[in-house]
């Protein structure tokens, strides 16, 4: 311990289990006396090896990560860690830090931020802990920094002057070294080791090529005006919100339909940019539209799946696939194609990281916007962009013309989720648990217009460690491969968030054309009736559709 430092007595909290991705709460929880100290000192308590540990820290600049930044520097001081490497102000898209973590082999690395919640004095706050090798931390150790935190007395933190965090360079503190990184640069050069820069900065050139990026005032701004306006040459402008604000400009900095209004706008408008995309507070979700089109993201995996050939980063084929249980089946159905394996795994990125570990697979996503690759151990929002870019470029074809092609080819998994926020947690449980005791009852029987084919409780086993999920979901699978699935969000910070998945699967070429809303009615309608939504948590429609 360093002579400045202290002991200081605390008690456990006993809020601080981890859900889907890191301990997220309102930041006023988060600047509780001991709140964040008492987190951070159990993660620092569960490392292998303590005295000399290196750690990347950085988070989406949202209210208090500075704040938060410094107590982690006083805290490894105090705890003999090794040496602390900064996003330069205290900045790191959640996809860099982990670039980073694997780049400089450190032991881990902590991220700061409740990703596409909103942010500012009043809402949110996160913290997550990454493993060694870039990815979110398994269930395994999320319970045993749970269960550290449970049974906390005290923590250590230091004394110590605030280090500047704009300013690159080298810092001392005790025996702590602290480096400020500059983490664009490696970001994009790691992009341009996967993806034809020439071939999309000449494509851009093109007539009518105008493409727009939606920062959503988080923290791929830098990163999208750097890699958009200084690499591949688009005009200013071309990434828009591009100041990472405290509070995200009071916007709620989730890339989607509901979210990123302004972009909506103008890719469905005549003279509209002819590919639109947009990132979320932390860096790792991503939106695909082209003119007067959305890709939903189940379609998005399984195009960018399909199509990997023509990429460099993936010219050399594909070890596997993988998918969340929620996500469409869309890219089952090219997995079964190319030859390869698709996994389903349970909601949450960190489910993939052993996945891709051990080689089994080259590409994952979620339906919840997240799409990525081997490159990382987290989805990674520019990735996407770039990885459609370079598409584009290579088919010289627009984005409608692949999503058509694609359908025609594999048939239409229509898409949607219905989130019914801020419910009363007792009355989303009790959904939960009725539908439940009811599911092995409903096989064989007709839902509406459907057959039902399998309706269970997700359950995963690892292929790799052997670890068992059970809970994840309740799944109602259909003949023709349709499904609803109904599950409660396990990011949400106050009550409970019902999320109901609908997929309806179509080969009519009729329904090519048709809005996904319309095509999914009927599954809307009979997941209302079989979960009773409206009893039980006094909603008749969702709050958000996405
Ligand atoms: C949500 C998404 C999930 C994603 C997570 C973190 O979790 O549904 O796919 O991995 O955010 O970005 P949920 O709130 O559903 O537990
Ligand atoms: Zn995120």
């Amino acid at each position: 311990m360093d002579q400045n430092s202290d002991i200081i007595s605390t008690k456990p909290f006993n809020d601080q289990k981890p859900g889907t991705s890191g301990l997220r709460k309102p930041v006023k929880v988060f600047q509780q006396s001991h709140y964040l100290e008492n987190f951070v000192q159990a993660i620092f308590n569960t490392l292998p090896t303590l005295k000399g540990a290196r750690l990347v820290v950085g988070g989406d600049g949202r209210y208090y990560n500075r704040e938060a930044i410094q107590i982690i520097i006083r805290m490894a001081t105090a705890n003999g860690l090794g040496e602390l490497l900064i996003g330069q102000g205290g900045i790191l898209s959640t996809p860099s830090a982990s670039h980073l973590i694997r780049k400089h082999q450190t032991d881990g690395g902590i991220i700061l931020s409740a990703s596409h919640n909103p942010g500012g004095p009043d809402k949110d706050f996160g913290i997550k802990f990454n493993t060694p090798n870039g990815g979110p931390a398994p269930e395994k150790i999320t319970e045993a920094i749970y269960s550290e935190s449970k049974q906390l007395k005290e923590y250590r933190i230091a004394e110590a002057r605030e280090i500047d965090l704009d300013k690159l360079g080298k810092f001392e503190l005790g025996s702590l070294k602290i480096r400020v990184i500059d983490s664009v640069a490696d970001y994009s050069n790691l992009m341009q080791s996967l993806f034809d820069f020439d071939q999309i900065r000449d494509y851009l050139q093109g007539n009518d090529r105008r493409i727009a990026f939606d920062a959503m005032h988080a923290v791929t701004g830098p990163y999208a005006k750097q890699i958009f306006e200084q690499v591949l040459n688009c005009p200013p402008g071309t990434a828009f919100n591009a100041e990472p604000l405290l509070d995200f400009g009071g916007g709620h900095p989730d890339p989607n339909l509901a979210h990123a209004k302004e972009l909506v706008k103008q890719m469905f408008s005549d003279n509209g940019p002819f590919f639109g995309a947009a990132s979320d507070g932390d860096g790792d979700r991503n939106m695909i539209l082209g003119r007067n089109i959305f890709v939903t993201p189940s379609d998005s995996l399984a195009i960018l799946a399909a199509n990997a050939a023509v990429i460099p980063g993936y010219k050399h084929g594909l070890a596997g696939v993988a998918r969340s249980m929620p996500t469409s089946a869309a890219v089952d159905r090219v997995a079964e194609k190319l030859g390869i394996e698709c996994y389903e795994t349970p909601t949450g990125w960190k489910f993939f990281g052993n996945l891709l570990d051990a080689g089994k697979i080259t590409l994952c996503g979620e339906e919840s916007f997240g799409t990525g690759s081997d490159h990382v151990r987290e989805k990674d929002g520019l990735w996407a962009v770039l990885f459609w870019l370079n598409l584009l470029a290579a088919k010289q074809q627009p984005v409608i013309n692949i999503v058509q092609q694609h359908w025609q080819e594999f048939g239409r998994n229509a898409y949607a989720r219905h989130d019914y926020e801020e419910v009363e947690s007792d009355g989303a449980n009790s959904l939960m648990e009725a539908l439940r005791a009811k599911s092995s009852g409903l096989i064989g029987k007709p839902l509406g217009a459907f057959s039902v084919q399998y309706a269970d409780d997700f359950s995963y086993t690892d292929p790799i460690d052997d670890s068992i999920s059970n809970q994840q979901g309740l799944r109602i699978g259909f003949e023709d491969g349709s499904r609803i699935v109904f599950r409660l969000s396990g990011t949400g910070t106050q009550g409970a968030t019902l999320r109901i998945y609908l997929e309806a699967y179509t080969q009519e070429k009729a329904d090519f054309s048709a809005n996904a809303h319309e095509l999914l009615k009927p599954l809307a309608e009979i997941a209302a009736e079989t979960a009773q939504i409206t009893h039980f948590t006094g909603r008749d429609k969702p709050t958000v559709i996405t």
